[in-house]
C-alpha cells in the first residue's frame, strides 16, 4: 500500500499541518454536528447512525422487531465465506487489509500518490485485480456480501476520517463533495442538505428524512424496497431520482467525493453495519 495517503496513520502529518485561519473541515465539523446535536438533543452520538429509527417511534419499533432476525445475515455469512477463500493464487482478500476484515473505520482515505479518494468498494477490487480475480459490479451482489461482514467485523469502530487539511488535493476533494451536498439538484431544485438537514426530521409521504449526521456507519444496507443490499452510492443514486437530478455512476469521483465529505461529517459516529432500511 502506498505510503502518500491521508490515513490514521498520518495523523502525525495531519496535526502538523497549521489548521487555516478560515472556515475549514474542522469548523464544518463543528457546525455540522451542533447542528444535528441542538436539533434533537435526545439523540445520542450512537443513535445517528440508526437515522429515521433514531427519530421516530413507530418506525423504530418496526426496525428493532426486524432485527431480531436480520435480513442480512445470510450476506454476511457469504461474505464470511468469500474473505476466506483463496483466490487463485492462494491468497486471500486478508492479505490486502492488514489481515483482519475489522478495517471500515479507515474508509474512505484520500491517496495522495493516486490524488483520489479510495472507498471501501474500490479497495475491495483493487485487491482482486491484485490477486489475479476480476472485478466485482459495484452497488449490490456480492460486494456487497464482502462488505457486510467487513462492516460486521467493524461494529463499534468509531467513524473518523483523518481532516483533509493533510494535503490541498485532499481538501479539494473534499470541498467539491460539500459543494456538491449543500447545492440544488433536478427538476425540484432540492440539494441533499435540504432533504437531510434544513427538514430532517420532517415527515415526506411515508418517510421520516433521517439526518445527515450518521448517513455513511451502516453500509451496505438490506434495504426491503431493493430486496437485496445496495451500497451508499446506490442510495444517493435513489434520493437523485426523486429530485429527477442527474445520477451518478458508483464509485464516480463526484460520489466518491461526496462520501468523503459525508464521513467526515460523522467523524465520532459508531459504526453498526450492515443495516437494515424499509
Ligand atoms: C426530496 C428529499 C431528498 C433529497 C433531496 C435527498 N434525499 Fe436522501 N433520502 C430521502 C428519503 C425520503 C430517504 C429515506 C428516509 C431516510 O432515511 O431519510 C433518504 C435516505 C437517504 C440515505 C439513507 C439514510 C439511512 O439512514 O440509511 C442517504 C445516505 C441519503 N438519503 C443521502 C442523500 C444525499 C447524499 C442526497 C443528495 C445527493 C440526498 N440524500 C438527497 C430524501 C431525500
Amino acid at each position: 500500500m502506498s505510503d502518500f495517503i491521508c490515513r490514521i496513520t498520518f495523523l502525525f502529518l495531519a496535526a502538523s499541518v497549521a489548521a487555516p485561519a478560515l472556515a475549514g473541515p474542522q469548523e464544518d465539523l463543528k457546525e455540522f454536528q451542533a447542528f444535528f446535536e441542538n436539533r434533537f438533543p435526545d439523540v445520542s452520538m450512537a443513535e445517528f447512525g440508526n437515522g429515521a429509527y433514531a427519530i421516530d417511534e413507530n418506525m423504530r419499533e418496526n426496525w428493532l422487531a426486524t432485527e431480531e432476525f436480520p435480513p442480512y445475515e445470510p450476506m454476511v455469512d457469504e461474505g464470511r465465506e468469500a474473505w476466506n477463500r483463496p483466490f487463485a493464487n492462494g491468497n486471500t482478500y486478508a492479505d490486502c487489509f492488514d489481515g483482519t476484515p475489522g478495517v471500515v473505520q479507515y474508509y474512505p482515505y484520500y491517496d495522495i500518490d493516486k490524488k483520489m479518494v479510495i472507498t471501501l468498494p474500490l479497495a475491495i477490487n483493487e485487491c482482486r485485480a491484485k490477486n489475479g480475480a476480476p472485478a466485482l459490479p459495484y452497488g449490490k451482489g456480492e460486494i456487497t456480501h464482502v462488505m457486510a461482514y467487513m462492516a460486521f467485523e467493524s461494529r463499534g469502530e468509531l467513524t473518523d476520517v483523518v481532516s483533509p487539511t493533510c494535503d490541498p488535493n485532499a481538501l479539494a476533494a473534499y470541498e467539491a463533495g460539500k459543494e456538491y451536498w449543500y447545492k440544488r439538484q433536478g427538476q425540484f431544485q432540492f440539494s441533499c442538505a435540504h432533504c437531510h438537514k434544513t427538514y430532517a426530521g420532517s415527515k415526506l409521504r411515508t418517510d421520516v428524512l433521517s439526518p445527515g449526521m450518521g448517513h455513511t456507519t451502516h453500509w451496505p444496507v438490506y434495504r426491503a424496497d431493493w430486496g437485496e443490499m445496495g451500497t451508499l452510492h446506490r442510495r444517493f443514486s435513489g434520493c437523485l431520482e426523486m429530485v429527477r437530478g442527474r445520477v451518478r455512476d458508483e464509485q464516480s469521483e463526484t460520489f466518491r467525493n461526496l462520501e468523503y465529505f459525508l464521513t467526515y461529517m460523522s467523524n465520532g459516529v459508531p459504526l453498526n453495519g450492515p443495516g437494515y432500511r424499509k
